[in-house]
């Protein structure tokens, strides 16, 4: 379903006409959208999903993120051996996954955000109760498609666990808790902030780089190497994500700048100010890319490109 991997990174095939040309971040990731963009338009097909109830699904899912998580499970599973092909359905389900807790946590009783991806949110146009079913059918739904995955089943169990781990009640979940927790209070420190944050973002980044590895067959050093890298680039990318909150373009965020602090969130920003967390943002972008050192080619070149254009990123 995947097409050709050779169009995304020719290194890895037998075409050299574009290889060695040091393509950058961007046009990378472009092109690692176009898969996941395809692959997930033919998704939600099975004619048993209640018609309102797949268009819910299918208005958020398919309403243009970034896919930096799928991007990431893709780059560092094939970093490490494996083919896109047999990497896209669990690449896609930790996008289902992400795209379940945007949905949720655009609703009234969290942050009760009117924009995302550019669009009204999710409960604007199909109501809070289809909001909140969509939700819970793409999270569900996502562990069906990460157990369809053609790769050792002990390896597959393995990836399916950890990813449960990273979504669940100490991961995303659990970040989001206490998100929820400190928003409006004062006195919130700054390990209280990167403990949450940790959770409700770099969760599921660490868990798009190790299951991709895991799933590659990568051995122990080489997988807390990738969660070395998820971590730093799951911190950045919110501190990042909360300068934008405050800095950023609504028209250009394809959400609404300012709710932060509409909305009384304890971010970044607002506990060190926005030249702390700018230099904080550079720091992590590095730690990052040094926990890459030793990896090479094309898909490790990729990683650290990414994850140097984050900290000055502006959507
Ligand atoms: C937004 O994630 C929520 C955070 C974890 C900060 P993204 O910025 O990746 O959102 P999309 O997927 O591009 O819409
Ligand atoms: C949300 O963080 C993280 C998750 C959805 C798990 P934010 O609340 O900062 O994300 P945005 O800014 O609404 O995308
Ligand atoms: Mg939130
Ligand atoms: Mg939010
Ligand atoms: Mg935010």
């Amino acid at each position: 379903m995947v097409g050709n991997p050779d169009a995304v990174h020719p290194e890895h095939g037998k075409s050299e006409k574009t290889a060695g040309k040091g393509e950058g971040a961007v046009s990378s990731l472009r092109e690692f959208v176009q898969e996941i963009e395809a692959w997930l338009q033919k998704s939600l097909g099975n004619p048993d999903i209640p018609e309102r109830l797949r268009m819910a699904m299918r208005y958020s899912l398919l309403a243009g993120g970034k896919r930096i998580r799928p991007s990431l499970c893709l780059a560092c599973g094939r970093m490490l051996g494996a083919s896109l092909d047999a990497l896209m359905p669990f690449a896609a389900a930790l996008e289902f996954i992400h795209t379940y807790s945007l949905i949720h946590d655009d609703l009234p009783a969290m942050d009760n955000d009117d924009l995302r991806r550019g669009r009204p949110t999710n409960h604007k146009v199909h109501g809070e109760a289809l909001a909140i079913l969509a939700g819970d059918a793409l999270l569900t739904d996502a562990f069906g498609l990460m157990a369809s995955v053609t790769f050792p089943a002990e390896r597959v169990v393995r990836a399916i666990a950890f990813a449960s781990a990273c979504a669940g009640s100490s991961g995303m979940v659990g970040g989001q808790a206490l998100d929820m927790e400190y928003t409006g209070r004062s006195g919130v420190t700054l390990e209280e902030l990167r403990h949450m944050h940790a959770g409700k973002t770099g969760a599921l980044l660490r868990a798009a780089c190790v299951c991709g590895g895991i799933l590659a067959g990568a051995d122990e050093a080489r997988c807390a190497a990738l969660s070395r890298y998820a971590a730093a680039f799951g911190a950045c990318f919110q501190i990042t994500d909360d300068i934008l909150d405050e800095t950023g373009d609504t028209a250009a965020l394809g959400k609404t700048a300012g709710s932060d602090a509409a909305n009384g969130k304890n971010t970044y920003p607002a506990l060190v100010g926005l030249e702390e967390s700018r230099r904080l943002a550079v720091g992590l972008a590095e730690e990052a890319v040094a926990a890459l050192t030793g990896f090479t080619g094309p898909d490790a070149e990729f990683l650290k490109a990414l994850a140097q254009s984050l900290a000055t990123r502006s959507a």
